[in-house]
């Protein structure tokens, strides 16, 4: 049985800045994302956890929990080729982290400022990713990628994971917008 990727309501809105939300009379809330940064589609009950699903995105195994190390990332493309993304147990719970701990993680590697890659640039101490080698934008990865330092103003996109019985995990969707693209599912826009 599948772990369901669940945040609380109050991170769920702070994520999504351009949800748009939809109190209905049994209290319910239901919230269908839209603008350059989607989520896609949440609903709970005032109070408790928020569930999102991504009808659009493909689910794929990219890991067995059982193999990660604490602080050796594990890198992978998704939703498209050419779109690379980096696994890591921080060792510390993070919002929107999976497993036991809650602290299994997945973020683009490429910079939400001009795309620089990330790749080299983990830091397992303080569990976040940067500085940039372009213009030092640090991304803190417990806290769905928040930008502590430098240029960029967006979060880190993030990978949304859901983890099985067997201990496999699943990419399932994204947070926010991947660096280059119109889309997260659409080609790379031209450069200009
Ligand atoms: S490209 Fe990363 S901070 Fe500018």
């Amino acid at each position: 049985m599948a772990e369901l990727q669940t945040v609380d309501r109050r991170s769920f809105l702070k994520i999504s800045g351009l949800a748009t939300g939809v109190v209905l009379s049994g209290g319910a809330v239901v919230a269908a994302v839209i603008g350059p940064r989607p989520l896609g589609v949440a609903a709970a009950r005032q109070g408790e956890k928020v569930q999102f699903a991504f009808p659009e995105y493909p689910d794929v195994i990219i890991a067995n929990l059982n193999d990660l190390v604490a602080g050796e990332p594990v890198f992978f493309a998704y939703p498209q080729a050419g779109q690379k993304n980096m696994l890591v147990k921080l060792g510390k719970s993070a919002e929107e982290g999976i497993g036991p701990e809650s602290d299994v993680v997945a973020f683009s590697t490429a910079c939400s400022h001009m795309g620089a890659p990330l790749d080299n640039v983990y830091n397992h101490e303080y569990g976040i990713l940067g500085p940039c080698p372009l213009h030092y934008s640090t991304f803190d990865l417990s806290k769905s990628g928040m930008n502590v330092m430098g240029k960029a103003s967006d979060h880190l996109p993030q990978v949304a994971l859901q983890v099985d019985d067997s201990g496999d995990i699943r990419a399932v969707g994204m947070f926010g917008l991947v660096y280059g693209y119109p889309a997260n599912l659409f080609a790379r826009a031209k450069e200009g």
